[in-house]
């Protein structure tokens, strides 16, 4: 379509060099263009994040949102927005299929709507062959940039605007794009909108040193780093003078906090530090790692007040050969063991897990020894996975792939295995007396709200939209699957 507005570009003097007061400065001019825009289109600007994977992204989802309302854009709950950000994820092959169909389907927007930008970002942009195929084959992409400079995108939207809007603009030409290899930084005190005026994810580290060997996440986000305990404890209370009650500390492996600090720091220490923070009710953190569970982790949870009642602990596999070929640095005994001192401990904590299947070499003694464990533990649930070849990591390159139609078999029956045992312990607490957050009004019914108790199980109970964010008592009267029916006691 051919452009008619020409964006009024601002001329930049004294760009701070420092952060995060440069995101600021660009901050102040994406705010100008996109008063411009609006007032050409005769509507205040539209944006629409849609979000992929895992918890990581979705809270750097929140933080793209954050500067998004800052400089002026309104959210909006379609792919038909003036700014569409497609935020991805790339741990497995079928993740990445699935944008690129997207992709086609939004360019028929672009085309009807001049006004329109769209970006693309997260692990996916990390890896080269993604971004040379935009470049060939999705030209009408506008903004690209990927997990290591997103504390930059005031400048990037920026950028994106004047290369789209401005007067060099020539139709075709306007792709922006900004990717790092890796980073060590860290920028604070960025503006940040929650999805949940109660609830909010913190990240604690960036990053991944591990290297299991089907893994991709350590190439797309980078080398593990921590966040200072101080500036983690500073946006809770942040958070919880703000209305927030719970939190889920996030980190690829959380078990490794606090290790290249500069006055190192465990993960137990920094719960302990949590855990004092008045107002903040409940603490849920993800992942754990199972080699570096530790057994001072465990004697805090065991008597913290604050921390829920759920432990995701993915095991990858049950046999101790593959978990070797994996690079999972633990076997079989550890992770059982690992279980019974948690069990111990904490006897009522949800154990929850991440499974592979089919990873290169894997044989039916393997897979059987997974399910082996799956009857050991007895997971409250699981996500199972097909492995999936991901090109560059040295899983890709072993050879004995397993053939699809056996891999298929062994899904099948490990995902039955684990939701006979999923409906089985789901009822456990019927009849029992539990605090429970409640999170949302029901879809269906005004009357219904939905909650969540301290094991991270959903109850749906009769009351109103006003006890969103409290945690109240509710008597868990019967469960249905894999939710409960409760009433406020
Ligand atoms: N850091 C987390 C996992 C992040 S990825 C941890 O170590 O537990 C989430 C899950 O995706 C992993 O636990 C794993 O089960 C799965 N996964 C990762 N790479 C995969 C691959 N190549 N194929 C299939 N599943 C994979
Ligand atoms: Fe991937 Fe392993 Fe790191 Fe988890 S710990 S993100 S599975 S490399
Ligand atoms: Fe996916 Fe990146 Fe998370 S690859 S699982 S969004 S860290």
């Amino acid at each position: 379509m051919e452009q008619k507005f020409v964006l009024n570009i601002i001329d930049k003097k004294q760009i701070p060099e420092t952060e995060p007061e440069r995101q600021y400065y660009f901050m102040d001019i994406a705010k100008e263009y996109v008063k411009q825009l609006s007032e050409a289109k005769g509507n205040p600007l539209t944006f629409h994040v849609s979000t992929f994977g895992c918890q990581m992204n979705a809270r750097d989802s929140e933080k793209l949102v954050g500067i998004l309302e800052k400089v002026g854009y309104v959210e909006e709950d379609s792919e038909k927005a003036d700014f569409v950000i497609y935020n991805t994820c790339t741990v497995r092959e079928n993740a990445n299929n699935k944008v690129y169909g997207r992709l086609g389907y939004l360019n028929g927007f672009k085309k009807k709507n001049p006004f329109m930008m769209i970006g693309m970002c997260g692990c996916m942009m990390q890896e080269p062959t993604v971004v040379e195929k935009i470049k060939q084959s999705y030209r009408f992409v506008n903004l690209i940039f990927g997990t290591h400079n997103i504390y930059k995108f005031a400048e990037l939207i920026t950028t994106a605007m004047e290369n789209s809007f401005g007067p060099q603009h020539k139709k075709g030409m306007s792709m922006t794009i900004d990717i790092w290899k890796d980073t060590d930084k860290i920028v604070e005190d960025l503006p940040v909108e929650r999805k949940y005026s109660f609830k909010s994810g913190v990240n604690i580290m960036f990053g991944c040193n591990n290297f299991c060997s089907y893994c991709i996440v350590p190439y797309v986000r980078g080398r593990e780093r921590s966040r200072e305990p101080k500036e983690i404890i500073r946006e809770i209370e942040r958070l919880v003078a703000d209305g927030v009650v719970e939190v889920m500390l996030l980190g690829q492996n959380v078990n490794s906090y606090g290790k290249n600090l500069e006055t190192p720091m465990s993960f137990a220490e920094l719960l302990q530090e949590i855990e004092k923070i008045e107002g903040l009710e409940r603490i849920r953190f993800m992942t754990s790692h199972p080699k570096d569970l530790s057994d001072q982790l465990i004697e805090v949870m065991k008597h913290s007040k604050k921390i829920c009642k759920h432990l995701h602990l993915p095991l990858q596999s049950g046999s101790s050969r593959i978990l070797k070929e994996m690079n999972r640095r633990y076997d079989k005994e550890h992770y059982l063991e690992l279980v019974e001192k948690i069990r111990a401990a904490v006897p009522d904590i949800a154990l929850t897990t991440d499974i592979i299947v089919g990873f290169p070499g894997e044989t039916e003694e393997d897979f059987e020894e997974t399910l082996d464990v799956v009857r050991k533990v007895r997971y409250d649930s699981a996500f199972t996975f097909i492995y999936s070849k991901r090109t560059g990591t040295p899983a890709a390159a072993m050879e004995e792939q397993v053939p699809e139609e056996v891999v298929k078999n062994r899904f099948d029956r490990l995902l039955k295995e684990v939701q006979t045992i999923s409906a089985e312990k789901a009822s456990a607490l019927t009849g029992q007396t539990l605090p429970v957050l409640i999170e949302e009004q029901n879809g269906q019914d005004e009357h219904l709200v939905t909650g969540r108790l301290s094991n991270n199980s959903t109850v749906h109970l009769p009351g109103s939209a006003d006890l969103i964010g409290k945690i109240v008592d509710v008597t868990l009267t019967e469960c249905k699957g894999f939710y409960y029916i409760g009433e406020l006691s």
